[in-house]
């Protein structure tokens, strides 16, 4: 093989795998280095996706279980296949980066196995099998290492009882108490689904309100649906330590505002309190800066201090650690190395829980343009007055639209439904226009529809909702 690339991207997770096929479509001699056996990075191997096959999966059961019988469908003998379940999840993983290596090699990209090292700004040195090294020269290199699960002070994760993501989306079998540490996206999601297989589910979070950074209307409805759901909540409290014995762990914890000591005995602990940049030692031996947060900085154009090398994804000092932020990031440094024009749009950047019912948020929220002093009007919808969602048991949550209180342009959505995640492209859609409100409240919504709903809040931020 030539050692000689025009781009060496390292990484293969969504931000990565897709700045080396967009590389290459704009005619760049593009190789993309891996370590881990199979492409895809965290999100194809031990994250949104098999996380969203255990969310479905846990779902249909939960519904055939509780909810068939009110629709007139009878069934007497559903049992949990835990193991089943796993294996499906297990094959979803390997079709889907087996998609990758196809796509890798339908455009012609080098896919060097091992661990990348980026030796000065045009020599990225690749670690393999048995510590085979070797040299590869680039004239440009993308980082796209990603993010680690973070612990607590002196909390080890050891996978089997103490387990990050990673271990909880590969339990052997349903745990009976199960606590949960971040009442964070990951921490929900995951108590959702043991929650729907038959766990006692606790989370214990530090502030007074899960989902840090989300609309506030929105997190404390999602926590009475939650609630109701029978997932206990500890909010306002400390983990101060966490011990195994045994097959036991025992959590203790502080009330944050009483000093209150408590702990609970559970079968498994999840941590979920946050992740942090994958950042070896060696991008900063070279001269590359990063901020206080050790991820790296970069400018407009996604360059690092050194001009030829550029970062995208969960490891830069920009925006949210999402999987679909680091895929338009791949695209549009890649359009920059090619001499074009990308750009990401951080102003629209979708947010998705993929709990039941689902939490999805795009643009600002309330509590942040009150932050900046902009005037803004609100209008809410609430599901339970939408006819679709009627029909199909699905009432709660709402749509809240916030829009520009004097050019009526829409700044933010909100929304929980059981179809949140898939309705939230239509938001972030109209916001990359530009649309205002009004805009949408005139755009002809099919009935009958979930979507009517965001008409009917579009239609309320001027006080003219039809069906409330
Ligand atoms: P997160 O930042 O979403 O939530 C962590 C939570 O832990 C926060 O609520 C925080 O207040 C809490 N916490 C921190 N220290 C604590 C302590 N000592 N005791 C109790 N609570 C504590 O982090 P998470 O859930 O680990 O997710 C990591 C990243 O992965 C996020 O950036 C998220 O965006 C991304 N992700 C996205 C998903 C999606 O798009 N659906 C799914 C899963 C992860």
């Amino acid at each position: 093989m030539d050692n000689n690339f025009d781009v060496i991207v390292i990484g293969a997770g969504p931000g990565g795998y897709v700045a080396a096929i967009r590389s290459s479509q704009l005619g760049l001699k593009t190789a993309c280095v891996e370590s881990r056996k199979t492409l895809g990075g965290t999100c194809l191997n031990v994250g949104c996706i098999p996380s969203k096959s255990l969310l479905h999966a846990s779902d249909m059961y939960f519904k055939a279980h509780k909810e068939f019988k009110n629709l007139g469908i009878e069934s007497s003998d559903i049992k949990l296949n835990l193991s089943k379940m796993m294996a499906n999840k297990n094959k979803s993983v390997i079709t889907l980066t087996k998609g990758v290596e196809f796509l890798f090699k339908k455009n012609k990209i080098s896919h060097l196995k091992g661990k990348g090292l980026i030796l000065d700004k045009n020599t990225v040195e690749v670690v393999g099998d048995s510590n085979k090294k070797e040299i590869f020269k680039t004239k440009n290199i993308i980082i796209a290492t990603g993010s680690t699960s973070t612990s607590l002070p002196s909390i080890k994760i050891d996978e089997k009882n103490i387990v990050s993501s990673t271990g909880a989306l590969s339990f052997e079998k349903v745990p009976k108490e199960l606590v949960v540490i971040g009442g964070g996206y990951i921490g929900l999601e995951l108590s959702s689904v043991w929650k729907r297989l038959g766990s006692n589910v606790t989370v214990i979070e530090y502030l007074d309100h899960i989902i840090p950074g989300m609309d506030k209307d929105i997190s404390d409805e999602f926590l009475k649906i939650l609630n109701k759901q029978g997932i206990n909540f500890k909010l306002n409290c400390k983990v101060t330590e966490v011990n195994s014995l045994k097959d036991k762990v025992f959590v203790n914890f502080n009330h944050n505002k009483t000093s209150k000591k408590e702990k609970i005995e559970c079968d498994k602990v999840l941590i979920a309190v946050g992740r942090k940049a994958n950042v070896g030692e060696e991008i900063s031996q070279i001269g590359i800066k990063l901020n206080s947060q050790k991820k790296i900085q970069v400018n407009e154009k996604f360059q690092t201090s050194l001009k030829n090398i550029y970062a995208i994804g969960d490891v830069i000092d920009k925006g949210p650690m999402l999987a679909h932020k680091a895929e338009d990031e791949g695209i549009a440094a890649a359009e920059i190395i090619a001499g074009q024009a990308g750009h990401v749009n951080y102003n629209v950047i979708p947010a998705v829980i993929y709990t039941s019912p689902e939490v999805a948020t795009v643009g600002k929220t309330e509590e942040e343009l009150k932050k900046e002093n902009i005037k803004y009007k609100i209008g809410k919808f609430p599901f339970m007055a939408n006819s679709r969602a009627k029909v199909n048991n699905e009432t709660e949550g709402f749509v809240k639209v916030i829009a520009e209180e004097k050019t009526d342009k829409v700044l933010g959505v909100a929304l929980i439904s059981s179809m949140a995640g898939t309705m939230i492209a239509e938001l972030a859609l109209a916001m990359e226009f530009g649309a205002s409100a009004e805009d949408i409240a005139r755009t002809c919504h099919a009935h009958p529809t979930h979507s009517e709903a965001v008409k009917e809040a579009a239609m309320s931020v001027d006080k003219r909702p039809i069906h409330i």
